[in-house]
């Protein structure tokens, strides 16, 4: 690209995020051109830990996309998962109460799996993108700016997609009178720890303990990833592996607590619990998908999955703008993405409500026992919790 000239595609996408990236890989398909911008190096990209669930909605787009060879082959099909309440493990049948089930296969693999995919194709992504700046987003013609190995450039198209997560330059971009948010922020974090051993649960197992929340997952055969709820002015230094393992035991409860013994974590992080949706997400020629305008406690395991249904619902969209020349399909985008994302979001609060220690609310714990107990004696409120774990049909 001649410096000082302004390239030209037809959708700039911010952010190689797991949203920018299978973006990127539909719109391909479809024959649309896309530029990728991403602030950080591919191998950041790359090594991020983040979670690993994903509804059977996702796995047909990653499909649809033609990067879920991997994912059949490595990924672990559950047909349920487990609720510990005091000690007492309850498993959820989601196969037989809504005949769907999850995939475990974490997002490091699926983003690994799209940035192959996306080189494979020859498609344009640029690493290392200083200072991106959008322009022109209420005119007929956006375009973005931004530095790259100390030289600024410029790239002129139809839309840009904001898929540059939370605190990325796209929804900042976006006047705050045209924006409404809504934030709850929890008061407690998710401490996790990754670890090369074999899981000796087979299902997740969420748990609900006098000391705090738990989670049982694993990535892997081979390896583990477990979580449990600690304070946010607890500093990680505090957290020795040993501690961790200890606290993990007593949560979970016997057996699977007993059998994980105390594996050294290859990687350990702290994650806040926030709730936060932006409406809408479309201003002008700027479309927001995933984190960009959204954020869900993990506790539903919804994060990845409302990304993907973002992305998949942007990219049909841009094809049906491109071949029917109408606005409709881009008019209708934030209305579409927010009916799935309302559904996501209550839900995560309704887990994360049920499943953690609220400090400051000692009712919470009597309000817990009742509607877990109802949980566990009622079909069909089991069968209400199946269907929002394993998500709406997408393709
Ligand atoms: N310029 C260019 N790139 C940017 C900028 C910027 N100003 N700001 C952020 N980015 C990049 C980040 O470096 C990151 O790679 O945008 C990408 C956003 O990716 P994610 O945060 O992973 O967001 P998204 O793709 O929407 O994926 C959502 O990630 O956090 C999990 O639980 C969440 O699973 C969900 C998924
Ligand atoms: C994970 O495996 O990291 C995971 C699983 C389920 C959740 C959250 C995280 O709800």
């Amino acid at each position: 690209m001649t410096p000082g000239a302004r390239a030209r595609t037809q959708i700039v996408i911010v952010g190689a995020g797991p949203a920018g990236l299978l973006l990127g890989q539909l719109l391909h398909n479809e024959g649309i051109d896309a530029i990728i911008l991403e602030r950080r190096s591919a191998d950041y990209v790359r090594g991020r830990i983040r979670a690993g669930v994903l509804e059977q909605g996702t796995v047909d787009v990653l499909a649809r996309a033609g990067v879920a060879t991997r994912l059949e082959s490595e990924g672990l099909v559950h047909e349920g998962f487990e609720i510990c309440f005091r000690g007492r493990r309850h498993r959820i049948p989601l196969k037989t109460l809504v005949g769907k089930t999850v995939t475990v296969y974490g997002q490091t693999e699926v983003t690994r799996d799209l940035m192959e995919a996306r080189v494979a194709c020859g498609a344009e992504t640029i690493y290392e993108a200083d200072d991106v700046e959008l322009h022109d987003l209420d005119g007929s013609s956006p375009w973005v700016s931004y530095r790259h190995a100390g030289v600024a450039r410029e790239i002129a198209c139809d839309f840009i997609a904001g898929c540059d997560g939370h605190h990325g330059v796209s929804r900042r971009s976006i006047p705050a009178d045209a924006l409404k948010t809504q934030e709850r922020i929890y008061p407690f974090g998710w401490l996790g720890v990754l670890a090369d051993v074999p899981p000796p649960w087979h299902e997740l197992i969420y748990a609900n303990s006098e000391r705090g929340f738990a989670l049982a997952s694993m990535r892997s055969p081979t390896r583990v990833r477990c979580y449990v709820q600690c304070a946010l002015d607890d500093p990680i230094g505090n957290w020795s592996d040993a501690r961790f393992w200890d606290e993990f035991r007593r949560r979970i409860g016997a057996g699977p607590g007993d059998q994980i013994g105390a594996p050294a974590s290859i990687e350990k992080s702290v994650a806040a619990l926030r709730s936060f949706v932006v409406e809408p997400m479309r201003y002008g020629g700027l479309f927001l998908a995933g984190d960009a305008a959204h954020i869900v406690p993990p506790t539903g395991a919804k994060g990845l999955n409302l990304a993907v249904s973002d992305v998949f619902y942007l990219h049909e969209a841009l094809r049906d703008f491109y071949r029917e020349r109408s606005q409709r399909p881009l008019d209708e985008y934030s209305a579409r993405c927010l009916r799935r994302i309302r559904k996501a979001e209550r839900f995560s609060w309704w887990m994360t409500r049920q499943l953690h220690h609220f400090p400051d609310d000692p009712q919470s714990a009597r309000m817990q026992e009742r509607a877990l107990e109802h949980l566990f004696d009622s079909d069909v409120a089991q069968a209400s919790l199946a269907e929002n774990y394993v998500g709406l049909p997408l393709v």
